[in-house]
């Protein structure tokens, strides 16, 4: 029987190209379940892998992986989410879990991770767009401090109808950013 302490733990690290193949897996089901909110269309491991290989050399916008027992369980990025000057100081947040280990509590620990290393590296707030329809989305969100902004009417184009999304922000504390 396992215990506190024997059982096994989420292990959450940078991705690495030889992870291409699972996180294109795991991205996949999300386009299928329809809840992913920009891509209707699926990816490949190739593009996955240099999605991985350009975030290995922008330690600004990396991608995490949650992994358990050598499985991984979702990964997470923290992309770019304006390239004027004065707001690279906030980041965009995508999370997907693999369907097998959705509700366990993978995402509420990526998501934990993703914000914390946004404080180090010095950003100021994190925006998420969610479909209205994307209930886990959004509970996961509200469960980890995020707020909602409001909502855009008509906005994604998925399999050729429009949706509308709910942009969410989160406020990284000062407290977890970087001493000058
Ligand atoms: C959204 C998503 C990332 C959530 O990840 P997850 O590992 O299933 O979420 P967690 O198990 O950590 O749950 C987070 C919170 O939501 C709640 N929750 C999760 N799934 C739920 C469900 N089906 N019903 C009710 N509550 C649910 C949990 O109870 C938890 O709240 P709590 O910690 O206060 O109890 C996951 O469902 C997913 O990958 N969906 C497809 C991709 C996607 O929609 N990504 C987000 C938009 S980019």
């Amino acid at each position: 029987m396992s215990t506190a302490t024997t059982r096994p733990q989420l292990v959450i690290r940078p991705a690495r190209e030889d992870d291409a193949s699972s996180l294109c897996e795991i991205f996949n089901e999300a386009v299928q379940d329809r809840l992913d909110t920009f891509d209707s269309g699926p990816r490949t491991a190739d593009d996955q892998r240099s999605r991985i290989a350009a975030a290995e050399h922008d330690p600004l916008h990396p991608i995490l992986i949650a992994e358990l027992r050598n499985w991984i369980a979702g990964w997470a990025v923290l992309a770019p989410y304006d390239t004027r000057i004065e707001l690279n100081d906030i980041g965009e947040v995508c999370i997907y879990v693999r369907r097998a280990f959705r509700s366990y509590g993978v995402g509420r620990q990526l998501m934990r991770a993703v914000q914390e290393a946004a404080g180090k590296l010095g950003y100021r707030k994190l925006i998420g767009r969610v479909l209205v329809q994307n209930h886990d989305g959004l509970i996961l969100c509200r469960a980890t401090g995020w707020r909602d902004v409001g909502r855009h009417s008509a906005h994604a184009r998925l399999n050729g109808s429009l949706h509308d999304v709910m942009l969410v922000e989160y406020l990284i504390p000062t407290s977890s950013s970087p001493q000058p």
